[in-house]
């Protein structure tokens, strides 16, 4: 997989931080920065040569939208899907959860069309609406889906890649996916650890509560880092790994640029690897 820019990831962040400050300071479901974020990342793909789709669910009287991008080829019956929620919470920009999720997966996204990958299984990324409220986007997605949710044969979800006092945690919901980040991390002399704060509190389980194998990377949110864990990667222990989680100071000086660029470049290997 080639090595991803960091810089290209922290532009689409800033463009992410410009459309909240334009929009009443957040991008929450419901709300116009929501809209415009999505329009945001639409015209990229679009422009990329991804076949794009917007689907529309109602979640507490408003309209919610997930947008998908298919890259054309490959088989179908082993779709092999990346996502992330792009909305986020009402108290501020949401730019660690979830833009660096949300922009880490549109610059892999880029850079297929880039390499002109022409991978083996289909390749779709998604950004879910309305995740903060339950993760009704990805449920409304999994739910029409129907009998088609067998052709998917893995999910990889990212929510928060970011935190500006980074851990590195894998999902451990299924072993060969787990493995396939584990190594990458290993490779680079990256301490990793099995990720429970987040079990059940993604968009994954939407996937994982249908069957479906999923994966995915989590740098951490209102846990605080030990001191073993700061010996492993550094920043602060007795300081959450993002102090910011759910706040209006979740802006995009709240990102660890290099925890940013190590889970982009793990999402790209993982992406090459699986759908080959
Ligand atoms: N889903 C949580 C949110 O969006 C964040 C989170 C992700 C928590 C992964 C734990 C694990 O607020
Ligand atoms: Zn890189
Ligand atoms: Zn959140
Ligand atoms: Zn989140």
């Amino acid at each position: 997989a080639p090595d991803i820019p960091v810089a290209a990831v922290k532009a689409h962040l800033d463009k992410l931080q410009s459309i909240a400050n334009a929009n009443g300071g957040n991008r929450a479901h419901g709300q116009a920065g929501y809209q415009a974020s999505v329009d945001y990342l639409k015209g990229k793909l679009d422009a990329a040569g991804f076949t794009t789709s917007v689907q529309e669910f109602t979640s507490g009287g408003a309209k919610g939208y997930n947008l998908v991008a298919d890259w054309p080829g490959g088989a179908e019956d082993a779709t092999v899907m990346a996502g992330a929620h792009l909305d986020s919470v009402d108290a501020g920009p949401g730019i660690n959860d979830n833009g660096s999720g949300s922009a880490g997966i549109l610059e892999v996204a880029l850079a297929v069309s880039r390499e002109h990958l022409k991978p083996t299984k289909h390749l779709r990324f998604a950004w879910w609406g309305d995740e903060e409220d339950g993760m009704v986007g990805s449920r409304h997605y999994v739910d029409a889906l129907g009998a088609d949710r067998s052709k998917i044969s893995a999910y990889l979800n990212f929510d928060m890649i970011g935190s500006p006092n980074p851990g590195y945690f894998v999902y451990d919901d299924d072993a060969k996916l787990e493995k396939v980040f584990k190594d990458w991390f290993a490779a680079k002399n990256i301490a990793t650890e099995p990720e429970t704060e987040g079990d059940g509190r993604s968009d994954h389980a939407s996937f994982k509560d249908a069957g479906i194998p999923v994966g995915g990377l989590f740098s951490g949110a209102d846990y605080i880092k030990t001191d073993a864990q700061a010996k492993a990667w550094g920043g602060t222990a007795g300081k959450a790994f993002d102090a910011c989680y759910h706040r209006s100071c979740d802006t995009s000086k709240n990102i660890d640029d290099t925890a940013l660029h190590n889970h982009t470049d793990a999402i790209a290997n993982a992406i090459w690897q699986l759908s080959s």
